[in-house]
């Protein structure tokens, strides 16, 4: 038997369960799965002497912040076990770092991530009714829900309605790939980067931009604030421009262009019609 042995040089850790309400419902699943398994990494990691990592964070560790655009330095706070869980990482990757300075890590807080891979062949395929807004959308526009509830319109911004930073997920991917060259610096320790546009954008920009790519009409019906949710959202971008060399470089209509085409060359996403297992 032939055995050979893998080196790892760095490792990005996407993976955990995501779902606000879900994780309301159910907080010891989450704390089990995002925070146990992200320590199991972790020790893997130690023992195979790989100590350079890139983490997914989350804006959602602003809460709801007092002012914007957020940097990396405003107080952080959550309102959720899902948040919980993306802060209690961030903090365990800070005492990682002080107690051994071999690790170089990497939070990237990512803002709104929407659209799909330019291909139409990767994207997003949420499992039951979507609790985000661009996939809620997408379903509308395919005619699997009927229509888009919004949450709230008399928040003090323009139109009423929530303001987010959307960013592309392919600005997002090149901000990991920004990250993992910035742990070869040698003087990187335990960094914090937003991974936004610095644009904000409200549910009802968003929307007519999603109608002009497809073509479709959004029924849209007028709900009450989600909870939890915050008014205006979007990221001070200055840190990781001057520090990653990165800068996001598609705009909201690059991002619903990119989704519809995923979406109606894969109204059901990986599944198949009515399969709602996928
Ligand atoms: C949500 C989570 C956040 C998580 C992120 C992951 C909450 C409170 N926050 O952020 O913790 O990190 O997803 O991507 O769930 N909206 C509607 N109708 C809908 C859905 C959304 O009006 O059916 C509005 C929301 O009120 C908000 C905006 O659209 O103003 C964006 O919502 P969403 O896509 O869920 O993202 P966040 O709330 O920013």
């Amino acid at each position: 038997m032939t055995l050979f042995t893998c080196r790892f040089d760095a490792v990005i850790h996407f993976a955990g369960l995501k779902a606000v309400g879900e994780s309301v419902r159910k907080p010891l699943l989450y704390f089990d799965n995002n925070l146990i398994g992200t320590i199991i990494l972790f020790q893997v990691m130690a023992a195979h002497g790989c100590k350079k990592l890139v983490f997914s964070s989350s804006a959602t560790v602003y809460g709801w912040p007092k002012e914007v655009p957020c940097t990396e330095e405003f107080p952080l706070s959550v309102t959720n076990p899902y948040g919980r869980t993306k802060l209690i990482i961030e903090e365990i990757c800070r005492d990682l770092y002080c107690s051994d300075s071999d690790w170089k890590i990497i939070l990237l807080r990512y803002f709104n991530p929407v659209g799909a891979h330019p291909s139409g062949s990767i994207g997003e395929d949420p499992r039951g009714i979507p609790n985000n807004l661009m996939p809620f959308v997408q379903q509308v526009a395919v005619g699997r829900l009927t229509s888009l509830t919004i949450f709230g319109n008399d928040y003090k911004t323009s139109d009423g309605t929530g303001i987010r930073d959307y960013i592309h997920v392919l600005d997002l991917a090149e901000g990991h790939i920004a990250a993992l060259r910035k742990l070869d610096d040698a003087k990187i320790g335990c960094e914090v980067y937003n991974l936004g546009t610095g644009k904000g954008t409200s549910v009802l920009e968003m929307v007519k931009a999603f109608e002009q790519a497809s073509g479709k009409k959004i029924p849209l019906a007028m709900g009450g604030r989600r909870p939890g949710d915050a008014e205006i959202v979007y990221a001070s971008t200055k840190k990781a421009e001057r520090e990653l060399n990165w800068k996001a470089k598609h705009g909201i209509d690059d991002m619903c262009r990119d989704q519809w085409n995923w979406a109606s060359k894969n109204p059901y996403g990986y599944g198949r019609s009515g399969d709602s297992s996928n």
